[in-house]
């Protein structure tokens, strides 16, 4: 199955932080697989900003270079040329005036205006200001902005403020990838398109949700940043908080940036407070056999005494009519035994059996595989084949969307593709709002004073296992086991 490419309109993208990581390892290759399938019209324009001073055909060779690592198929190739005459280059300084009368004459056009905030946090602020100020806003104009939001629900207001100064909430693009991702949309194709599902999600059918985010990475080179985060602030605040508010939400009345964000929104306002220990921390330990490649935690980051959790598990409960009763059990770490993203929507037993005690007992499960191999298996219970009388047993349905909708449909875009074709439309349905984020904020914060107020430090756990012995107590408290971490 072929998906149908609409190209955008034409505009002009400036990536401040254009010779930033991210910008080598998703923005720009990300824009150039949108330029060679026929998506981004071959007079857009897209231009680094940053401090360092490169003439245009200097950072040419940069994005040659990082596009020739990162899409590896398309070097040498005629579109990547093409692509390259697209791009240029301002040295810009985001806190001063250098730079921004370049910038300015970079926009001969009055046509849509993007720019991407792929900097420091510290940086919204002034970069907002400045390009409010220098004239370069027009009717078309987007603001992207990327993680970290805030690290508490201080700093998330802060920044909120700052850029609400300068620009009105329909133009500004909060990132979460997550959303990208082409299965967590299929999430809302599964619960809103289907009669089947909807009229069994809620509490009288549902036992409870098991959201897992499980990576095989470890902090890599990023242990500055994320020992001042952990698991909470770099993933549940974000990531998984989003996956919980498409499962949980209400149908929206349509598939419209506000009607989708309103209904999130309740979500994480109905989230209550989270006891301590309802909560497991975990922090990975180093491989014994290969301590030097596979280093614990604390030697990764470079802090000897990190009470950082690399891993977290928690229970939470959406106190509202439709999930009143059914627990969600949210985990994600680093350093698992495989990198894998489920959703499990666990259904109750039959309220009945008529086969009697020894039939067992069966309850059906929904899958909803993220990443990778994404698809969908729903568990079912059948009589085992056979004579000998009504044994039961549970096969799964299940569908592989690779295998399902053909080999192209394996090439799904990659987050970035998806979301930044999105910024350039206009539509917001996939960012996050100015008031979802401070709400996460304001459901996580506690959790995070609680374990600062306590002086709690994570327990250890293995590499290579699926996470600390007290998020297996957490859950079994409740009768209940986590699913297998399947690759
Ligand atoms: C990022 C986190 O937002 O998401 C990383 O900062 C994490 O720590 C990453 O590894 C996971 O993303 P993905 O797309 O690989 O699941």
């Amino acid at each position: 199955m072929v998906s149908r490419v609409i190209p955008v309109d034409a505009f002009d993208l400036v990536v401040f932080g254009g010779t930033g990581d991210l910008a080598r390892r998703k923005i720009l290759p990300a824009l150039l697989r949108r330029y060679c399938v026929g998506q981004i019209p071959p007079n857009a324009s897209i231009i680094g900003a940053a401090r360092s001073g490169m003439e245009r055909a200097e950072y040419q060779e940069f994005v040659r270079i990082a596009l020739q690592e990162f899409v590896p198929e398309k070097t040498g190739t005629a579109e990547l040329e093409g692509f390259l005459e697209r791009v240029d280059y301002v040295q810009i300084d985001a806190r001063g005036t250098d730079g921004w009368a370049d910038l300015v004459a970079r926009f001969p056009q009055d046509r849509i205006r993007a720019f991407y905030f792929s900097v420091s946090p510290v940086l919204f602020g002034d970069l907002a200001e400045r390009i409010r100020s220098n004239g370069l806003v027009n009717d078309r104009t987007r603001i992207v902005v990327e993680k970290p939001f805030g690290r508490d629900l201080a700093t998330a207001k802060a920044l909120n403020a700052a850029l609400a100064a300068h620009f009105d909430e329909s133009e500004i693009y909060r990132i979460d990838h997550y959303l990208g991702k082409e299965t967590v949309q299929n999430l809302m194709a599964v619960r809103f398109g289907n009669m089947l599902f909807e009229p069994l999600w809620n509490s009288q059918y549902v036992d409870h949700i098991q959201i897992t985010v499980a990576e095989t990475v470890g902090v890599g080179g990023r242990g500055e940043y994320y020992d001042q985060s952990g698991a909470m602030r770099d993933m549940v605040q974000n990531h998984l908080m989003q996956l919980l508010c498409l499962i949980a939400m209400e149908p929206p009345a349509k598939f419209d940036p506000d009607a989708v964000r309103d209904e999130k929104l309740k979500v994480i306002r109905a989230l209550g407070e989270v006891a301590p220990y309802h909560i497991a921390r975990g922090q990975y330990e180093a491989v014994p056999s290969n301590p030097q490649a596979q280093p614990s935690y604390r030697e990764a980051v470079g802090n000897p005494r990190s009470t950082t959790e690399s891993y977290v598990a928690l229970k939470a409960h959406v106190s509202n009519w439709r999930w009143a009763g059914t627990p969600f059990y949210l985990r994600t770490g680093k350093r698992l035994s495989a990198r894998s993203s489920t959703i499990d929507v666990m259904f109750k037993d039959a309220p009945h059996s008529i086969f009697g005690e020894s039939a067992g007992r069966h309850a059906n499960r929904l899958s909803i595989r993220l990443q990778p191999n994404e698809g969908i298996t729903l568990t079912v219970t059948i009589k085992e084949p056979g004579p000998g009388g009504m044994r039961l047993v549970d096969v799964p349905l299940d569908m592989t969307f690779a295998e399902a909708l053909g080999p192209t449909a394996g090439e799904t875009a990659d987050a970035y593709e998806r979301l930044i074709m999105d910024v350039i439309r206009g539509n917001q349905t996939l960012f996050m709002r100015g008031d979802e984020v401070e709400a996460a904020w304001a459901w996580t914060d506690p959790i995070i004073d609680g374990w600062n107020a306590r002086g709690e430090v994570p327990e250890p756990y293995e590499t290579g296992s699926s996470g600390p012995a007290k998020a297996d107590q957490l859950i079994a408290r409740d009768r209940r086991v986590w699913q297998g971490i399947k690759p």
